[in-house]
């Protein structure tokens, strides 16, 4: 595996790779690598013949200072992952490199980046689009792939990729959990031991809720999962809503789609995390 860290250098090595006709997958991710970026580096690697994986903490993406102060960077141990699973480039650019100006650019994605994440921190997906968009205008991948732990990100994406008419696959990959259910986040690593027990609530009400949700209608599975939450000590409650997967906006009852997606964000202590279950259409 090759690690660069210009986007002249990684176009030159990627333009060599193009001219002898080898499919190229993209995997952009902010470092802190655990096992839910390597299936996504995984799935890519089966799929294509050369793999791209970005390693980069973008700083337009975080509306909270102190947050982009502690996101974890583990460069070496992540290019030694990736050399693992078989990744051709490790693109990992100073934020000189991406951003040598100011990038102004104000993307909407109405009504996907209005609620939830979008509502919460603002600017995020902003912040989110102008760095995949200068990542796919400096790889060009055929595909490029994304977790459905970010499950707004990823409908955001598409929608990106739509507007701007880039000629790219996206491919969502599911959710990789901790052996108890926690959703893998690099977040993860900063819990304390404490916090880290607490945190397998989460998944755990989830799943839970989607055993109530047979019996029940969906303003009372809502109810049942705020409560749970709500009951955890230590927990600070954002928002959990139950949402069509494709609009991302809420829905009443079970019969206003057949694709309902809930979506929790909380923080554990002082550390944001997120995660989704989705209610199947046998309900
Ligand atoms: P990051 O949080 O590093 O995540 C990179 C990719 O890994 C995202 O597509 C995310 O959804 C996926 N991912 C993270 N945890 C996962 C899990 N437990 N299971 C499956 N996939 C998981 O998302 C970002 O970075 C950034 O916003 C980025 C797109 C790189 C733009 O800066």
């Amino acid at each position: 595996m090759k690690v660069v860290s210009t986007i002249s250098e990684l176009r030159d090595e990627l333009d060599v790779c193009r001219a002898l006709g080898k499919s190229i997958g993209f995997v952009p991710t902010m470092g802190a690598l655990h096992r839910g970026h390597v299936s996504l580096v995984e799935r890519s690697v089966a799929e294509n013949d050369i793999t791209v994986v970005s390693i980069f903490v973008n700083p337009t993406q975080f509306n909270d200072k102190n947050d982009l102060k502690n996101y974890p960077r583990t460069l070496e141990a992540d290019c030694a992952l990736l050399e693992g699973v078989g990744a051709t480039y490790a693109f990992a650019p100073e934020v000189s490199e991406m951003y040598p100006e100011p990038d102004t650019r104000v993307f909407s994605f109405s009504p996907l980046d209005t609620v939830m994440e979008g509502a919460c921190r603002p600017g995020h997906f902003n912040g989110v689009a102008q760095i995949v968009s200068k990542l796919f205008y400096a790889v060009e991948p055929h595909k490029a792939y994304f977790g459905e732990k970010d499950f707004q990100q990823l409908a955001i994406i598409r929608k990106m990729v739509r507007q701007l008419n880039l000629n790219l696959e996206i491919v969502g990959c599911p959710i990789v959990r901790e052996d108890d259910g926690l959703a893998m986040s690099s977040r993860n690593m900063l819990l304390t031991a404490e916090e880290r027990v607490r945190a397998v609530n989460i998944s755990r009400i989830l799943k839970e809720s989607l055993e109530y949700a047979k019996e029940h209608t969906l303003q009372e599975t809502k109810k049942f999962v705020e409560e749970q939450i709500a009951a955890i000590d230590g927990f600070v409650p954002e928002y959990f809503q139950i949402v069509d997967g494709n609009t991302l906006q809420q829905i009443e009852s079970w019969e206003d789609s057949d694709y309902r997606v809930g979506c929790i964000a909380l923080f554990c202590g002082k550390i944001r995390l997120i995660d989704n279950i989705t209610y199947v259409a046998s309900l």
